[in-house]
């Protein structure tokens, strides 16, 4: 370990020091990698029964984590889809729960999308059985039955309705399961790989062998932490530079990744799992999501979000803050400014740079080389009189 006045570097966490729990394996763009890192702050900056925040919560890395360490979540994310992604692995329900209702769902096998899906789904049957679940799903929320087996398989089906290389998802072979590729996309990607046609898949049996494979670390003792906290946990949907559903001083611990300088369209992204779960685009554009081009936006939207986190948190509370890297600028510094600025006290900035093996298969010959993913936390502490 190296440190100066205010920075330390290390291996503090790694993704092989102790497995992370199965419940996390859910594909999200920019999620918290690996998920040791909330791991370590919540281990290290909070208490059982402590409340835990992130504003920017994506697939729900940190809430997830919180509750299986026994602190309550409060899980805030602009987008529609991180509830979605999120609730339901905090009241997981049984394989065989999930079985029997798959089972119980009817198949209409002349239901069509309404649109053309025949570039990503093997015309009439996968479709089918895609369009059958997604009604499915739709009328039980609109008669209010849903329940947390429906609420489980939506967040199962929602990351696989399109993927690479495996027969674990819904679709022919597509962009990865974050980034759905458009129909024109997907036509180009068809043609490329010398005119790929989708073949059947049967969507009920995905749906089963990814929940299997997500609750394969839940245990009694996993469900007796899970159900002890999650009646409380709670998904709020603000800004993060007004967070009308929090209160003040009523947080304990933040750990959180915000959006990065980048131009995402996360309309676009996202549009094949906002189609599936019925949300219009609409929601997502219009400016809930904040996309940051530049230094100078990405500056102020730290700053006001700075404001609200010194508001939120207790006396005597952390927050975990982390940044990316960029050529142009040390982000962490201008975190640690924003957050300064905004009343909270730096305690130390943790780098923690994680070395893995990379093999990859050239012509048939296994070459091993030395990769490194580096995480820079800024952590603050809001004064105990303040
Ligand atoms: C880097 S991702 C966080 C990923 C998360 N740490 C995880 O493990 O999945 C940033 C998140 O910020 C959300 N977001 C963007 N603008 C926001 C805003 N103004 N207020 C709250 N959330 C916002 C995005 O929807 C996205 O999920």
């Amino acid at each position: 370990m190296q440190s100066d006045a205010s920075d330390v570097t290390g291996s503090f966490w790694t993704n092989r020091q102790r497995q992370a729990s199965s419940l996390h394996e859910v594909p999200y763009r920019a999620c918290f990698k690996p998920p040791q890192l909330p791991k370590f702050f919540i281990e290290r900056y909070s208490s059982p029964g402590d409340t835990v925040f992130d504003p920017f919560s994506g697939r729900g890395t940190t809430a997830v984590e919180a509750a299986l360490l026994l602190r309550t979540p409060i899980s805030n994310d602009t987008n529609p889809l991180s509830e979605i992604l999120t609730r339901p692995r905090l009241e997981p329900p049984g394989l065989d729960e999930v079985a029997r209702r798959l089972s119980s769902i009817t198949v209409d096998y002349g239901a069509r999308a309404g649109i053309d899906l025949s570039m990503f789904y093997h015309p009439p049957r996968t479709e089918a059985e895609v369009v059958s679940l997604r009604d499915y799903l739709m009328e039980r929320r609109e008669s209010g039955k849903e329940d947390r087996v429906d609420r489980w398989i939506r967040m199962v089906a929602t990351t696989r309705l399109t993927g690479g290389h495996s027969s674990g998802f819904f679709s022919v072979y597509s962009l990865p399961p974050n980034q759905a590729a458009s129909p024109e996309e997907q036509e180009r990607i068809n043609r490329r790989l010398g005119g790929q046609e989708p073949e059947y898949r049967d969507v009920k049996k995905i749906v089963l062998r990814k929940s299997a494979s997500l609750l394969r670390d839940v245990s009694p003792e996993v469900l007796e932490r899970l159900s002890a906290v999650s009646g409380k946990a709670r998904f709020t949907s603000d800004d993060s530079r007004d967070l009308v559903s929090v209160g003040d001083g009523t947080v304990d611990l933040t750990v959180t990744s915000p959006p990065f300088i980048n131009l995402v369209d996360y309309a676009k992204d996202n549009w094949m799992r906002l189609w599936f779960n019925c949300i219009d685009a609409g929601e997502v554009k219009g400016g809930r999501i904040t996309v940051l081009s530049d230094l100078g936006s990405w500056k102020s939207f730290i700053s006001a979000t700075m404001r609200e986190l010194f508001r939120i948190t207790k006396p005597g509370g952390y927050v975990a803050f982390e940044v990316g890297e960029t050529r142009k600028a040390d982000l962490k510094e201008i975190v640690r400014e924003c957050g300064t600025e905004a009343g909270l006290e730096h305690v130390v900035t943790y780098i923690n740079v994680q070395r893995f093996t990379k093999t990859s298969h050239i012509w048939g010959v296994e070459n091993n080389r030395l990769g490194t993913n580096t995480n820079r936390i800024v952590l603050f502490r809001r004064p105990a009189h303040s």
